[in-house]
């Protein structure tokens, strides 16, 4: 089957992301033929370096790269300045030069992790991203944004670098937890909300799955990488419209925040998206039945919609979202399918449309 490539030209240059299948073991020939230097230097996490890190390796090594790697204990709470540090010492001790380039095969986290050491090692290396979840391939392998957690908060220290290749293998998706799967397809209904409802309306009539043809998962995965494509391309510094892929994430940031981190990006996502969907339509801002829609597919995705924690808990961790400025937030609102907009609040409005969004009072 051919694999489906989409040119991604932000001001700060441009790069391919290519999604197929049995893409991992021609990691060397996509990288060979782009000129990268032979020196190349893997990061994964401890789960995915068991399941794929030898496979890459033996592909790269086969088109002539010289291989180094490190590996890190998978999990969001290792995304943080102490095993960032460690990687950017295991690349040095691994004498990898200014030429060299970074591969970051795994989830979200190692792309955010390995994109950040790239941006600082040598004050800049190139990296390629080898997204191996759901979430990673349509959504935070794309774009530039990376970020390593402080104690204060999520994706406090980072910087922006674009990759020079993305190579997405829907095959290595076969082995997440169904959990982690959902997590992207919440990811995915937010694009579909955003910008596509007639993708909307065939994930509502068949949800997707990792067991789909990759036929289906290499286009439903392309068509989100063109989403993402055309707000990082008319706003790469999230100044203005990319702002709109926050769609849910102010809400469900504060929900991630609530749990503790104990539950998925994607979950905590889809609550966000419910809450903001709900409110948007009691007050008048998004078409009637909107709401209904988005609940009834992201349900069908095997993800939650309504918040357990309390309204007052959640309205204090979404005041110390790093999206708010000194007056309120600057919300994306969905006002039907297909269209969102952007509506700057302030603090008490906010706290209003998060206690009308999670159903309380
Ligand atoms: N930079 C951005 O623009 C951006 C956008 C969205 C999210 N993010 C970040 O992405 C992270 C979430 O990403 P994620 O959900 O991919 O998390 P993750 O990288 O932690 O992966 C989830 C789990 O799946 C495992 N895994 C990965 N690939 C696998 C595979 N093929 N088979 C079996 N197991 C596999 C990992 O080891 C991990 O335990 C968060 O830190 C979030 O802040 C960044
Ligand atoms: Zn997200």
């Amino acid at each position: 089957m051919s694999a489906e490539i989409i040119r991604i030209a932000p001001p700060s240059g441009a790069y391919d992301v290519v999604v197929g299948e049995g893409l991992l073991d021609e990691l060397g020939d996509l990288l060979a033929s782009r000129t990268f230097c032979k020196d190349a230097f893997i990061i994964a996490d401890s789960t995915v370096a068991s399941l794929y890190l030898e496979r890459a390796r033996t592909a790269l090594e086969a088109a002539g790269f010289t291989v180094g790697s490190a590996v890190f204990p998978a999990g969001e709470t290792h995304k943080n300045l102490p095993t960032l540090g460690e990687l950017l010492e295991d690349m040095a001790k691994a004498r990898l030069d200014r030429t060299g380039t970074v591969i970051a095969l795994g989830g979200g986290v190692t792309g955010d992790m390995a994109g950040l050491a790239a941006a600082l090692y040598m004050r800049g290396i190139a990296y390629v991203q080898v997204p191996t979840t759901l979430l990673s391939m349509v959504d935070s392998s794309v774009g530039g944004k990376c970020a390593v957690d402080l104690a204060a908060g999520k994706n406090l220290a980072g910087a922006f670098l674009q990759p020079s290749l993305v190579v997405a293998d829907v095959r290595t998706l076969a082995t997440l937890d169904d959990g982690v799967f959902s997590d992207g397809c919440a990811e995915v209904i937010k694009h579909a909300v955003l910008a596509d409802p007639r993708l909307f309306e065939s994930l509502s009539r068949e949800a997707l799955s990792k067991d789909d043809p990759h036929e289906r998962l290499i286009s439903v995965i392309a068509r989100n990488i063109d989403i993402k494509r055309s707000f990082v391309e008319s706003d790469e510094r999230e100044q203005g419209p990319r702002k709109l892929l926050n769609l849910g994430h102010s809400i469900g940031h504060a929900v991630e925040a609530a749990s503790g981190y104990t539950l998925g990006h994607g979950h905590a996502v889809s609550i966000g998206l419910s809450a903001i969907t709900k409110a948007a339509e009691g007050l008048g801002w998004a078409e009637a039945g909107s709401a209904a829609a988005i609940i009834d597919a992201l349900d069908r995705h095997h993800l939650p919609t309504s918040s357990p924690y309390p309204v007052d808990e959640l309205i204090g961790y979404a005041r110390l979202d790093k999206k708010c400025d000194a007056d309120g937030i600057t919300l994306a609102v969905p006002e039907g399918i297909g269209h969102a907009s952007l509506r700057h609040v302030g603090f008490e409005e906010f706290a209003r449309i998060i206690a009308l969004g999670t159903g309380a009072s």
